[in-house]
């Protein structure tokens, strides 16, 4: 059986390789919805409607199990979601609780959309995992819209991230959470400004690790693939086709076809 995987844009892709790595048997059915990235400065409703259109095209490709590789859809959505579908859905947030585990100097920086940190769930998690710690946020306005641009390696980006980051790097933070599945795409002029001794702490390896345990239940479940199980990976983007593909073969390091989405 498939797993359907979405996010804003490309920033889901950080998390689709640890999910390839850890699931190396399942097809992927990914979803870019790069025409309304971000979703970091969209309403709560709008992100919930997308979400919801995203999901739906998803069980129509006959997927298993939905992976929401995006924090911010996440943080807005998955209460919806949840109550939309009736397949296993695997969400990802900031990772705090091990970045209050993993903390020496107890200051730990969030680096995170907007939306991200504004939510409830957010909230939540500061007040379950940073009780006896201190969390720096910063929202990087800008940051998704460069990564989707495809601008990497690239002087803005990396002043932006140093105008984000300097300032909990002042206030001696010695981790830093990537709220934000794109950021893991400028990972190396993150950790260029931080410097080797912060510890940089990306969510992608723990949502695999979740998505195998729920792929293993629906396995002990005898829930066996059907005939027309796809045979493939899928790639669909909303945004433009072609910068899509471009993307999509950098990141990945392999070339996928990419298909208009329909929703
Ligand atoms: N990758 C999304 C996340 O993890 C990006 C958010 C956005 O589109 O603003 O939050």
């Amino acid at each position: 059986m498939a797993v359907g995987v979405f996010d804003s844009g490309i920033g889901g892709l950080s998390v689709l390789q640890h999910l390839m790595q850890q699931s190396p048997d399942e097809y992927f059915v990914y979803v870019a919805d790069s025409q309304h990235a971000p979703y970091g400065n969209k309403s709560e409703q709008f992100i919930q409607q997308r979400c919801l259109e995203i999901c739906r095209f998803l069980i129509e490709q006959q997927v298993s199990v939905i992976v929401v590789a995006c924090n911010t859809a996440t943080a807005a959505a998955v209460k919806t979601i949840r109550e939309h579908v009736t397949i296993p859905v695997v969400a990802i947030e900031p990772a705090l609780k091990p970045a209050s585990l993993k903390t020496k100097t107890g200051k730990v920086g969030v680096l995170a959309t907007a939306s991200t940190l504004q939510s409830q769930q957010y909230n939540s998690l500061v007040s379950r995992y940073a009780v006896n710690i201190s969390c720096y946020e910063q929202a990087a306005h800008g940051l998704v819209e460069l990564i989707e641009a495809g601008r990497l390696d690239d002087p803005q980006t990396e002043a932006l991230l140093r105008q984000y980051l300097q300032p909990m790097l002042q206030q001696g933070v010695d981790s830093v959470v990537l709220g934000c599945t794109h950021y893991p795409f400028v990972l190396d002029t993150i950790q260029k400004i931080t410097g080797p001794e912060v510890s940089i702490i990306d969510t992608g390896s723990a949502v695999a690790g979740q998505l195998k345990r729920v792929l293993s239940e629906q396995n002990q479940q005898h829930l066996t693939a059907p005939m027309n199980a796809l045979k493939q990976h899928l790639f669909y983007s909303s945004g433009d086709i072609q910068h899509a593909r471009e993307m999509i073969g950098l990141l990945m390091g392999q070339a996928f076809e990419v298909t208009a989405l329909s929703v």
